[in-house]
C-alpha cells in the first residue's frame, strides 16, 4: 500500500504519533464533554448532496472574492494560536503555504510569530484575529502594527470573554515552552504566565488575568475609531447575535463555535449556519468554520449560504506532520475535493451552488 495521504484526517492520525501529548492534546481537544466537538463533524455527515446531472462541467471555475479580495476557492485558513508547537517554523511556514494556495490566512492572537514576521514571508492576503486584552491602548497598538504590517482586515473574536473548560489541558497541567511566547502582545501582557505551571492550563490562567471579559457589541466602534480595516466578528452562534452584529457595524460574520473549545453543548455550526444568514439577509457575508474536513463539507456549507468557510485544526496537523508542504498539501486536498464536488453536483463555478443542492434534517422528506 503507498503511503501516499489522500485525505486530511490522515494528517491528523500522523500528527497524533509526531507531537508531545500536551501539544496534540491542545490541538485536537475540546470544552468539557467534547459533545460540540463531534457534533461539528456529524452534522456535516448528516446533511445530504442532491447533484443535477448532465451539465456541461468542462469548465470549472472555483474561485470567488472575500472583502473583494480575489482568491482561488472559498476555502480560507483560519486562527489557530501557537502553532510553533506544531512546526519550528510555526506561522511563517502557514502563511507561505497560504499564500501559494491563493487564500486567506488569519493569524492567531495567540501566534508564536510576529505580525511583521508572517507579513516578511511575502506577499499573501492576511487578516489579524483579535482578542482584547485588558491593555486597552496596548491593543490599539498592536492593532496599527497590523495594518502597517498589510494585514487586511481584523477579526474580532467575540466567543472567548474567559478560556473554555478543555480538560486536557488541565490534566496535562498545559504550558507554554519558555523558548516560546504570544509575540504580538509580550510587550503588553504578563506571558511568563503562559510559560508557568498552574491548577488549571496555563492559557486559562493567561485569559483570565490579561483578557477584558467587559466588552460588548461597543468595541465594535471602538475598533472603527482606531483602524480603517475592515471588522469581521468571529463566534455568532444565533441569529440574535449576527443581527446586533450587522447594527454593530461590522464588514462580515463568522459563524463559529471555536472549534468546540469554548462552550460545550453549542450546536455544530452548520446547524445554524442558515438561521444566521436568513438574519443578515445579505447586508453583510457569513463565512463558517468548524468541522471542514471535506470538500464536500465546503460545498453544504454554501449551500446553505456561507460565503466561505474557514479550516483549523486541518491546518495545524499538516503543518505539525510536514511544515510549510503539509500545509501546501491540506490545502490543495481540500481544493481538489471541492472541484470534484462541484463538477459531480452540476456546478461550474461557487455562485452556481444553490440551496437545493443539499438536503437537511429541517427539510421536508424527499
Ligand atoms: C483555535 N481557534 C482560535 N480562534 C481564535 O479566534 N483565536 C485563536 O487564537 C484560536 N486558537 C485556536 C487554536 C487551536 C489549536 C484550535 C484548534 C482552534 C479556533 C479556530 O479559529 C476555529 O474557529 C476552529 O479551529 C474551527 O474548527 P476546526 O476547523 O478546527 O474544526
Amino acid at each position: 500500500m503507498s503511503n501516499e495521504i489522500v485525505n486530511v484526517r490522515e494528517y491528523e492520525a500522523l500528527a497524533k504519533q509526531k507531537l508531545p501529548k500536551m501539544f496534540y492534546d491542545y490541538y485536537a481537544t475540546g470544552a468539557d464533554d467534547q459533545w460540540t466537538l463531534r457534533e461539528n463533524i456529524e452534522a456535516f455527515a448528516r446533511i445530504r448532496i442532491r447533484p443535477r446531472i448532465m451539465v456541461d462541467v468542462s469548465n470549472v471555475d472555483m474561485s470567488t472574492e472575500v472583502l473583494g479580495f480575489k482568491l482561488s476557492m472559498p476555502i480560507m485558513v483560519a486562527p489557530t494560536g501557537h502553532q510553533k508547537l506544531a512546526h519550528n517554523e510555526g506561522e511563517l511556514a502557514t502563511a507561505r503555504a497560504t499564500s501559494a494556495a491563493d487564500t486567506i490566512m488569519v493569524l492567531s492572537s495567540s501566534a508564536n510569530s510576529t505580525l511583521e514576521d508572517v507579513a516578511k514571508t511575502g506577499p499573501g492576503i492576511r487578516f489579524f484575529q483579535l482578542y482584547i486584552f485588558k491593555n486597552r491602548e496596548g491593543v490599539a497598538e498592536v492593532v496599527k502594527r497590523a495594518e502597517r504590517a498589510g494585514f487586511k482586515a481584523i477579526v474580532l473574536t467575540g466567543d472567548s470573554p474567559c478560556l473554555g473548560h478543555r480538560e486536557n489541558d488541565i490534566k496535562n497541567r498545559f504550558t507554554l515552552p519558555a523558548h516560546l511566547t504570544i509575540s504580538n502582545f509580550e510587550k503588553i501582557s504578563d506571558s511568563s504566565i503562559l510559560q508557568s505551571k498552574s491548577d488549571k492550563s496555563s492559557l486559562a490562567a493567561f485569559a483570565d488575568s490579561q483578557i477584558d471579559s467587559s466588552i460588548t457589541w461597543k468595541e465594535v466602534a471602538w475598533l472603527r475609531g482606531i483602524t480603517s480595516l475592515p471588522i469581521l466578528i468571529k463566534g455568532v452562534l444565533t441569529g440574535e447575535d449576527a443581527a446586533l452584529a450587522v447594527h454593530s457595524g461590522v464588514d462580515g460574520i463568522i459563524v463559529s463555535n471555536h472549534g468546540a473549545r469554548q462552550l460545550d453543548y453549542v450546536p455544530a455550526t452548520i446547524s445554524v449556519l442558515e438561521e444566521i444568514v436568513q438574519a443578515v439577509g445579505g447586508r453583510v457575508p457569513v463565512f463558517l468554520d468548524g468541522g471542514v474536513r471535506r470538500g464536500t463539507d465546503v460545498f453544504k456549507a454554501l449551500a446553505l449560504g456561507a460565503a466561505g468557510v474557514f479550516v483549523g485544526r486541518p491546518v495545524v496537523y499538516g503543518l505539525a506532520v510536514d511544515g510549510e508542504a503539509g500545509v501546501r498539501k491540506v490545502l490543495k486536498m481540500l481544493h481538489d475535493e471541492f472541484e470534484v464536488a462541484l463538477k459531480l453536483s452540476g456546478c461550474c463555478q461557487v455562485q452556481d451552488i444553490k440551496r437545493s443542492h443539499v438536503w437537511t434534517e429541517n427539510d421536508p422528506l424527499r
